[in-house]
């Protein structure tokens, strides 16, 4: 496995390359993103895995200086699954100050996009910039990041941009928690507490199956549950699971998306009904 962190070495590194399959990561690999890497393996005969926490889609109030950076540990969990590891500085990604971004489609100012503005934007733009380094034939992203996959896929069609996007099964934990590098902020309390997200969504997802179909009512519900015991909800929000718009009546394909904080940490979850 070779570990590259300019884009000049990427560029030789992958010429004599034909089928390339990417993963783009922040780093601080858990089981979901190795998930990610599996399921690339099996598309290309090369596999890049990119590790870059991202400066431009973070928040000035957000997690950016705290993210966790790992990269010695990240290496060693993809022994035997990535061909190449791209882990650039931010100077290397960024050799000159961005003034030319991905315009993201409208539905990034809903959702996770109405309470983390411009982050969006800074993620469209740098997964062009790593398509056009990584020139892959395939990409995969999880679902655990439903509207960020929506959007990529937006970004990939309407640039004609010939990379199949491949949509992974969302990792979790024993109790239900989504594995994600976030977790580690929570204590030892808010841990124990951190799987009633996903139960919540399960609850959600009952009632549709059952019939229900006051949406609003379901979404309010769920949101005074999570208030009720100690979560700072932003949204919880049944959606169509193709454009992420608010379903018509008789919509089938739904997903139900959230976010909350507890305490300090922000998570974010969503699970998909087919009815
Ligand atoms: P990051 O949060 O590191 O996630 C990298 C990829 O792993 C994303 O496609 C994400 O959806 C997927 N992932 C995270 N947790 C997962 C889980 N529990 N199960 C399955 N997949 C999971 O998402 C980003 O980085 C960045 O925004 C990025 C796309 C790299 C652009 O900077």
């Amino acid at each position: 496995m070779d570990v590259i962190s300019t884009a000049l070495e990427l560029r030789r590194r992958l010429s004599r390359e034909a089928a390339i399959a990417f993963v783009p990561t922040m780093g601080n690999l858990h089981e979901g993103h190795l998930d990610l890497v599996r399921l690339a393996r099996e598309r290309g005969s090369c596999v890049v895995v990119s590790i870059f926490v991202n400066p431009l889609q973070f928040g000035p109030s957000e997690d950016f200086d705290k993210y966790p950076r790992t990269l010695p540990a990240d290496c060693e969990k993809l022994q035997g699954l990535a061909d190449i590891v791209f882990a650039p500085s931010v100077g290397a990604l960024y050799p000159e100050k961005q003034t030319v971004f991905v315009e993201p489609p409208p539905i990034a100012s809903e959702l996770c996009g109405a309470f983390r503005p411009g982050h969006f934007r800074g993620m469209a733009t740098v997964v062009l910039k790593l398509f056009n380094l990584v020139q892959p034939h395939c990409a995969i992203f999880g679902k655990k990041d439903y509207q960020q996959l929506n959007i990529v896929r937006q970004m990939v069609a309407q640039f004609n941009l010939p990379i199949a996007i491949v949509g992974a099964d969302t990792a979790r934990a024993a109790d239900g928690l989504a594995l994600s590098s976030r977790n580690q902020y929570l204590s030892a309390e808010e841990r124990k507490a951190a799987p009633k997200l996903y139960s919540t969504l399960q609850e959600m997802a009952a009632r549709l199956y059952a019939g229900e179909k006051n949406m609003e009512q379901i979404q309010q519900q769920a949101v005074q549950s999570l208030a009720a015991q100690g979560w700072e909800p932003e949204y919880v929000a049944v959606r169509t699971q193709a454009t992420l718009a608010i379903p018509a009546a008789g919509e089938q394909k739904l997903v139900i998306l959230a976010a909350a904080r507890l305490g300090q940490t922000r998570l974010i979850d969503n699970l998909e009904v087919c009815l």
